[in-house]
């Protein structure tokens, strides 16, 4: 039997999807006669020459709009190979669709135009194809027509993409210059491209080696349903959703974690002696255990079962994110209550970066943490894409909200603390010092980051190991997918706090240099970080620190270019009870005289 490769093709409205696909097709003899005559009638209403386009006319209003509106399948056949062929929307609107195709493909064939490169749709299609687990990818250069077929211009193109891929962490692809309405390069090498020495379209196809190292192959079964036809007999329906199976083998039941042995085995609903991945089978067991709806039976347990989980997810709902509200997980056929607990990061496709957000609206890739309201069996996406992958529901509306993937567990119960023989007493004592964490807070340019350099210096000329944790610097490394919304200052004083106390850990004495403008935040430092923590009020009235800024960063606060800025639209509030004050209005010699005998009796 030939095998059969699954094709996503997206791309931006206009980059000529439908134009390759029927091109494809018609080159293939893969279409009716009857098509080939309408196409030949429809295509002279128009223009001259055949409009290939015209042959995926599966919905009226496609033809009407101009743009495609729903994935539609196309199946042909060449002598090496099979091929289903999903035509995905490229319309910002029904990027939706095009994830329900990414997620039941192998490869995905990008369209991309060669005049017109790397539209922000066509970084978004591949940010799914991606999220959604294809590894396996096609570029086509489409339009090569329109550049008079120059290899200049298809480099400049090539280039491009291999940056943006090496961004995403691609690294399977092939890239084709093509004419999808010329044909050219489609299924037989272009002449009009001599200096385009790889295979053309179809035969990068039929040779493509899909990546299937990735797919999880160990057994698993999830019951759909349970089947009691008459007393004697029990059996467990639902799909085979990896590996294989034989009559005897014994397995275990998840989440209750019995152990049972098949005694007869069907497939649909003839005896067989073995099953495998898709079909859909009914298990006959040894004995009766507590199984039902949603559950699974696998060899070995290598899943995860829990109720906390950091998720990609892509927003699909007209009504944007809700944080207030309880959304339904809907995981092969488990369905359970959830809410979105944190949004950790944007992608944000125009300008490749991670953003802090509070709203999600419509087509919004994102990452978050879920809390569910009970446990379930699943799986990390990367390693088993059937159970890490799932959709949310709008129980009001009933709307498919997102479509989303678990990268990974948060809160796992198997995680236990270890004692490590060298300690902190070890480390310091190695060291002849008190690990000690001096916390700086104050405002923007309040001389905490000057004050912190200083108390550095100093304490090295005692020889003391230290490390200094500046607020800007960690920004720009550890905690550069955070900004300055309090959920996110609570994050990015959370991140420090540990990072602080494991230096203490190492023996060392840490200097912190953050804002931390809540009298919750700095509470939340010292319970971290625990007896050592020392609290450093740099006390500069605010308008001084705007006197001294030399960044103008206060001017652009309060032209409002600067959002949610400490002072001028975010708090500050004075810290109740820090361990030192430290008026920072006196020269600089002045006031580090005055801290350095205040700090004498930590160290
Ligand atoms: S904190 O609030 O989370 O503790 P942190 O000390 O890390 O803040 O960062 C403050 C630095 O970020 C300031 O030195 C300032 O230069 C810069 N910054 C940029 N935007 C803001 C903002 N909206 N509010 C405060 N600081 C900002």
């Amino acid at each position: 039997m030939k095998d059969l490769l699954k094709i996503l093709v997206c791309g931006s409205v206009d980059d000529g999807k439908s134009t390759l696909i029927g091109h494809l097709l018609y080159n293939c003899n893969c279409i009716y006669l009857d098509q080939k005559d309408n196409l030949i009638q429809e295509s002279k209403k128009s223009q001259e020459e055949l409009d290939y386009s015209l042959l995926l006319d599966g919905l009226n209003d496609e033809r009407k709009q101009k743009i495609t509106i729903d994935v539609a399948y196309r199946y042909f056949n060449t002598n090496k190979r099979s091929f289903i062929i999903a035509d995905a929307p490229g319309h910002e609107e029904y990027t939706r669709n095009m994830a329900v195709g990414a997620s039941n493909s192998q490869v995905a064939v990008i369209l991309i135009d060669v005049t017109n490169p790397l539209l922000s749709q066509t970084k978004r299609h591949l940010h799914i194809c991606h999220m959604f687990g294809i590894k396996d990818f096609i570029f086509v250069v489409n339009k090569m027509d329109l550049v008079n077929y120059k290899k200049q211009e298809f480099l400049k193109v090539q280039n491009l993409l291999i940056t943006y891929l090496k961004k995403l962490d691609i690294s399977s692809y092939n890239i084709i210059p093509i004419s999808a309405k010329a044909g050219e390069n489609l299924n037989k090498p272009s002449p009009k491209m001599p200096w385009y020495k790889k295979d053309d379209f179809l035969t990068t196809l039929e040779k493509i080696d899909v990546n299937t190292k990735s797919l999880f192959q160990d057994f698993c079964f999830n019951v759909q349903r349970v089947s009691r036809p008459n007393s004697n007999f029990r059996g467990y329906q639902g799909p085979v959703i990896s590996g294989q199976v034989k009559n005897g083998d014994e397995l275990l039941s998840l989440p209750s974690h019995q152990k049972v042995k098949i005694i007869k085995l069907y497939a649909p609903d003839k005896q067989v002696e073995q099953a495998s991945k898709d079909m859909q089978i009914t298990l006959q067991l040894d004995r009766e255990i507590d199984l039902s709806r949603g559950d699974f039976l696998v060899k070995k347990d290598t899943f995860i079962y829990g109720n906390m989980f950091s998720c990609d997810l892509l927003w699909t709902d007209d009504e944007a994110l809700n944080l207030n509200q309880t959304y339904l997980l809907k995981i092969n056929t488990k369905i359970v209550n959830v809410t979105i607990t944190n949004i950790n990061y944007l992608y944000d496709i125009n300008t490749d970066t991670k953003k802090s957000v509070s709203t999600i609206d419509k087509n919004a890739i994102f990452n978050c943490d879920i809390l569910l309201q009970e446990k379930i069996v699943c799986d990390l996406f990367s390693k088993n894409q059937n159970l890490g992958r799932f959709i949310l529901i709008n129980p009001l509306s009933n709307q498919t909200s997102a479509a989303g993937i678990i990268k990974s567990q948060l809160n796992s119960k198997y995680i236990y603390a270890q004692n490590l023989t060298i300690d902190r007493s070890k480390r310091s004592e190695m060291k002849n010092q008190k690990p000690v964490t001096f916390w700086l807070t104050g405002l923007s340019a309040s001389g905490k980051s000057t004050i912190a350099n200083e108390l550095e210096k100093y304490l090295v000329t005692l020889k003391k190991h230290t490390m200094l944790l500046d607020g800007d610097n960690i920004r720009l490394g550890l905690n550069q997918d955070l900004g300055f919304s309090l959920n996110d200052r609570a994050e990015n004083l959370r991140r420090v706090s540990e990072v602080a106390k494991l230096l203490n850990d190492a023996g060392l004495i840490c200097i912190t240099s953050f804002i931390s403008p809540l009298q919750k935040n700095r509470e939340q430092a010292r319970k971290i970080i625990g007896d050592n923590f020392v609290e450093i009020y740099i006390k500069t009235p605010l308008d001084v620190c705007i006197k001294r800024d030399i960044k103008h960063i206060y001017d652009k606060a309060r032209q409002g270019i600067i959002k949610d800025f400490t002072g001028i639209s975010s708090p500050f509030e004075e810290p109740t009870n820090p361990e030192i004050i430290v008026d920072n209005t006196k020269p600089l010699p002045e006031v580090m005289n005055d801290l350095i005998t205040k700090i004498e009796k930590y160290l």
